[in-house]
This record gives structure tokens, C-alpha cells and sequence, in this order.
């Protein structure tokens, strides 16, 4: 399969933070925001899936979702992901399906961790799934500006520079 084919036999639109997704899943079970509580606006439902697709010649921005967030690998090439936690601490960590190699298929971002994404190989890309509970909202996404993510953290001033497209 090309890259070409994949996209449109699965529909993927381009996502603002790189790469290209559809949601293929949203729970009809609602969760009210009283019980939700302070970290949601609303509302949401009880869970969301997406397709996620990276390609080799761009990158996901550092951005931040309020929900942990599962990364299943499905085909490609394997993705690097870094994060930076609350407390400013940088890790990363390869997904992929090459288990012996020290890459792991299956990965849950925290909640609240700033992360990016960038295939490792060149002219190359990867197919994951993305699943958050609650539901996803684009409320609780925060795309990180360069400016502000290098105040917060100027010990990461290089990752961020790499990894962030809006000033
Ligand atoms: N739906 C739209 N964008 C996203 C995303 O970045 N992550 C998840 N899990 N769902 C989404």
C-alpha cells in the first residue's frame, strides 16, 4: 500500500497539529461535567478513537490533550515520541512493532504531558490509533506556541524549536 491509497481508502483529513487522522469512534454514553469535574468545560463522551497517520516530511507539534492518551502502532515505520511532563521533565520513547528492538506497540501519553511525534526513517510513514476517555474535544487540546512553551521550559528551548511550527 502507498501512502496515497492509504489516505483515501481511510479518509484521513490533515490534523492541525501534522500528519492526517479520522475519527472512526464516539461513544454514545455521555459523562456530565459534574462529574467530570475542573480539568472539563463540559460535557464529553465516555470515549473517541482516531486513525492517526505521520509522514516522514513533517511532524506532530508539541501539543497537550487533558485525557491520557493511547498510541496503538498499526504498519510503518517507527515514531519517536518525546514528552515533557508537568514538572519540565523531558522523555521519549520509540513506537513501533519491532518489540526486539526496544520499540513498543502500544503507549499511553499522561494526560497533561506536552508531546511530539516524528518518524524516524526517511520517505517513510506510520499508521497508529489514538483513544482517549473521556472523549476527545478539541476544548481540551492545546497546541503549543514556540514563545510560550520556551518560557515554561528553556531548558528544552532545542526540542521545542524542533518540534513547534506556531511562534
Ligand atoms: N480527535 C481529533 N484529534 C484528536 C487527537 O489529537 N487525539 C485524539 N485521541 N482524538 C482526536
Amino acid at each position: 500500500m502507498t501512502l496515497e491509497e492509504i489516505i483515501e481508502h481511510l479518509k484521513l483529513e490533515p490534523h492541525p497539529e501534522g500528519g492526517y487522522f479520522r475519527e472512526t469512534y464516539r461513544s454514545e454514553g455521555i459523562i456530565p461535567q459534574t462529574v467530570l469535574g475542573k480539568s472539563f468545560d463540559g460535557e464529553r463522551n465516555y470515549s473517541t478513537a482516531i486513525y492517526f497517520l505521520l509522514t516522514s516530511d513533517n511532524f506532530s507539534a508539541f501539543h497537550k490533550v487533558a485525557q491520557d492518551e493511547f498510541w496503538h502502532f498499526h504498519i510503518g515505520a517507527p515514531i519517536e515520541l518525546h514528552m515533557i511532563n508537568p514538572k519540565g521533565e523531558h522523555s521519549h520513547i520509540i513506537i513501533g512493532n519491532n518489540m526486539l528492538n526496544g520499540e513498543t506497540p502500544q503507549f499511553v501519553v499522561p494526560g497533561g504531558y506536552w508531546f511530539a511525534a516524528q518518524i524516524m526513517e526517511q520517505n517513510s510513514f506510520a499508521l497508529v490509533s489514538c483513544t482517549v476517555s473521556p472523549g476527545f474535544d478539541f476544548a481540551d487540546f492545546d497546541l503549543a506556541k514556540r514563545s510560550e512553551l520556551t518560557k515554561q521550559f528553556p531548558q528544552h528551548s532545542q526540542l521545542v524549536e524542533q518540534f513547534t511550527r506556531v511562534e
